[in-house]
């Protein structure tokens, strides 16, 4: 079963990756579903053609997607998935988004794929069995200070109106690493750091689909992945930081704010 899940996930993921990139600079109608957060036809349609191929070839799974209901079936497996990573990078042209597909077993995400269409880069990990890069195997980096690490964050929608919206740490990292990337995709973010481009990523309120394959690559590519405040992390628990390993304390740190120096 698991082998048909990677099967199913890696052909589905190149396909609507495919269909993106087919699609780049052509998106006619944008919606909003609040003041700066948006849903193109490219995020249905990519949705549409993953949840169909899932739906055939996995009737009984249940299924949680960003633009659809939850598919809530009586099954111990789920898959998550995130129909376009970067949507405002897409609706502008800016290329760079993915497609990211998780597959959960009793709770817990044992293969994940986030494909990059315009690089051609198709990111996997199954747990326990490391992570790889089109087929490579990748290993996050061995930067072990702060003041040399290039970090990766990304800002909530709902920063116009909530006082959480990640500000602060932006700035105390800012102060303390050697540069930082806000790019526009959780899960490319992810991937960049297990693959070592990145040393460190931290962001807060995200949603399962945006993490569940990334947080799986990280930790195959032997990278941490916990909450802000080092405890364990969660799909479902909307924070997230990532990282080579031998930073995460130094983030941990500056994370709990100007008390605490890192
Ligand atoms: C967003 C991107 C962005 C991150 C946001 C996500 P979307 O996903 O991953 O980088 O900062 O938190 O919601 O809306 O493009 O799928
Ligand atoms: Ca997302
Ligand atoms: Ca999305």
């Amino acid at each position: 079963m698991r082998d048909k899940a990677r099967k199913t996930a890696i052909e589905t993921i190149r396909r609507a990756g495919g269909l993106l990139k087919e699609n780049l600079g052509r998106s006619r109608s944008v919606e909003f579903k609040g003041a700066i957060d948006l849903v193109t036809e490219a995020d249905r349609a990519s949705e549409d053609l993953i949840m169909g191929e899932i739906r055939k070839a996995f009737p009984g799974h249940g299924i949680l997607t960003e633009e659809s209901p939850e598919v809530v079936k009586d099954s111990p497996f789920k898959w998550i998935i995130d129909p376009l990573d970067g949507t405002t990078n897409y609706s502008h042209g800016f290329p760079f988004f993915c497609v990211s597909i998780a597959f959960e077993e009793e709770g817990t995400v044992v293969f994940g794929a986030v494909y990059d269409p315009m690089l051609d880069e198709l990111f996997t990990a199954e747990r326990g069995r490391g992570a790889l890069l089109n087929g490579e195997v990748i290993k996050v980096s061995s930067t072990d200070s702060l003041d040399r690490s290039l970090l990766a964050t990304g800002f909530p929608y709902d920063l116009r109106v909530a006082d959480d919206n990640n500000f602060d740490h932006f700035s105390a990292f800012s102060l303390k690493a050697q540069a930082i990337r806000r790019a526009g995709s959780a899960a490319l973010d992810l991937c960049y750091t297990a693959s070592g481009r990145f040393d460190g990523y931290w962001e807060m309120k995200l949603r399962p689909w945006d993490v569940a394959a990334g947080a799986l690559i990280v930790e195959e590519a032997g990278g941490r992945v916990t909450g802000f405040g080092g405890g364990p992390f969660s799909v479902y628990g909307r924070e997230c930081l990532a990282s080579n390993g031998l930073i995460h304390e130094r983030m941990i740190k500056v994370l709990k704010g100007p008390d605490r120096d890192a």
